[in-house]
């Protein structure tokens, strides 16, 4: 057991509003995402589109609000008409983005009708690597205009009535970086951007739209990009994005676990920029950040193992790309950069966790005819999305801290509050990786007190998985105890990620 830890709530102390967009996630035309993953028609739950049930029950399940579509690297070489009107005359493309074929099976009809089923609201991105603002433009109008013009009347007659009313738009994707079709410089892109939101709003007035900012806080680029980006697209814009991964050295796991540090601290550097330049939304409100892309990736094993292969092979559809198997300890990172993300909620308007299903997913599907499974990280996620409402409150944490070679020191217990109404919810995130910590949390006077914790199960340990055969790493019921003090008194296991709630009784 290491030194206890005590925890205050302040609930009088109530920060921003949690934005219910924070709990998003991505689908990307890539790997086995959408084909073999969310659609597989010749498996036993398919619909008669081809969406498979089991998969669309996890989806629910999981709780995300908002879905980025259809990429990614993908969207920068996509055209969007080839994925609309009658499947058997669709195209069959190369993806250069993947090194895949593409079937167009799936497209914008297909995706929005799984979003309604699903419930959640579409973010759509356009293609600004290989084309620009034209075909923004004409895709913007076949989906939300309603109809009496060429483009929605052809999304009528391909048997959508009413527009699908999409108001969230990415201009394009990870333009910063070498690897994306049609890389541009930081002015070839802010220009492109800001010709592309001045015509969508011409056509709909009501779209919210996310510029791209930087593809990682490590690119050379940063800062630079993301000054010259807002300088192009002031007033044009209501968001600038984020793309964050991070990954274990197996030589430094505290680092990892504490990786929500870093994300704390490339927010913080973007959020400065916004001020610096003084960029606003059309209404003259703060720009906000999509953190349109996180999660934990083996970058490294997909730089210098798995892409060399994919690139150098043939043209699958739906190859296996990146599905990393998720392991305790990555339940963890998730779980504690939520905390990041809901502690800044004042400055980070939605978040996507990257991917939805098979790559990097919490959701993961057998090929074939195989079952559709949880991994560890689906718990936290899930877990979090259900309960983090309200208001923002900042926990004061009393306890360890653990010194990590990239972070310097971190609290051992990484924690967040929201309130709404009668309810408190409590997030904690304990990093140690070797003791448990007694914990004495503060909430003022509760009842109804509930807990879940996801840690090392019985037998296994921090590199443990779960598989479509067992799902060993799930929440379990976690005791507390009230003391006549009404302070909640419990047991936090090494490396473990809890979810506590309560209803407030004064
Ligand atoms: O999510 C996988 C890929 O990571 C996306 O296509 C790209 O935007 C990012 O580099």
């Amino acid at each position: 057991m290491t030194t206890p830890t005590r925890i205050t709530v302040d609930r009088t102390a109530v920060g921003a509003e949690v934005p219910r967009r924070l709990f998003g996630s991505f689908v990307e035309h890539m790997g086995r995402c959408v084909y073999d993953g969310i659609h597989s028609p010749g498996h036993p739950s398919a619909d008669a589109a081809g969406f498979r049930a089991d998969v669309l029950e996890l989806v629910r399940e999981l709780g995300a609000t908002v879905v980025r579509y259809p990429g990614g690297n993908f969207v920068s070489g996509y055209r969007w008409e080839d994925g609309v009107g009658p499947r058997e005359e669709r195209p069959v493309r190369l993806d250069a983005a993947w090194h895949s074929t593409e079937t167009n099976q799936v497209g914008l009809h297909e995706f929005a009708d799984w979003a309604d089923a699903a419930g959640f609201e579409v973010m759509e991105a356009v293609n600004l690597g290989t084309r620009g603002v034209a075909e923004a433009a004409d895709l913007l109008e076949y989906a939300n205009h309603p109809s009496g013009t060429a483009l929605s009347d052809r999304r009528r007659a391909n048997g959508r009535d009413e527009p699908f009313g999409i108001r969230l738009w990415c201009l394009g994707n990870e333009m910063d970086g070498p690897w994306q079709i049609g890389h541009k410089t930081a002015d070839e892109y802010g220009r492109l951007a800001a010709e592309t939101a001045r015509m969508m709003r011409f056509i709909d007035p009501h779209v919210e739209l996310v510029a791209a900012g930087s593809s990682n806080h490590e690119m050379p680029t940063f800062g630079d990009w993301e000054r010259t980006v807002l300088r192009h697209t002031a007033g044009l814009i209501d968001h600038i994005s984020v793309h964050a991964y991070y990954e274990e050295d197996p030589s430094d796991p505290a680092s990892f676990l504490a990786s929500g540090a870093a994300l704390d601290r490339y927010i913080a550097d973007v959020v400065d920029i916004i001020d610096e330049t003084g960029a606003t939304t059309p209404d003259g409100g703060t720009i906000g950040i999509s953190v349109d892309e996180w999660n934990v990736w083996n970058q490294t094993r997909w730089n210098e193992v798995d892409k060399p292969r994919v690139f150098t092979g043939d043209w699958p559809v739906a190859p296996h790309l990146i599905e990393d198997d998720y392991t305790v300890t990555d339940a963890v990172v998730v779980g504690s950069l939520l905390i990041t993300l809901i502690r800044r909620s004042d400055r980070v308007s939605m978040a996507n966790l990257a991917q939805l299903v098979n790559v990097i997913a919490p959701i993961r599907t057998e090929p074939g005819g195989g079952a559709a499974w949880r991994q560890s990280t689906f718990h936290p996620f899930a877990l979090t999305a259900k309960a983090a409402s309200g208001r923002v409150v900042v926990p004061r944490v009393e306890g360890a801290t653990i010194d990590t070679p990239r972070h310097g020191a971190v609290d051992a217990v990484d924690t967040v509050a929201t309130v709404d109404g009668d309810a408190v919810s409590v997030f904690l995130a304990h990093r140690d990786l070797d003791a448990a910590t007694e914990v004495e949390l503060d909430l003022g006077a509760v009842k109804n007190v509930e807990a879940v914790v996801v840690t090392i199960p019985e037998g296994g340990d921090r590199h443990t998985t779960n598989s479509a055969d067992a799902e060993p790493v799930a929440p379990a019921p976690l005791a507390v105890e009230t003391g006549a003090d009404g302070i909640l008194r419990f047991t936090l296991p090494a490396l473990a990620w809890v979810r506590l709630t309560a209803r407030l009784t004064a």
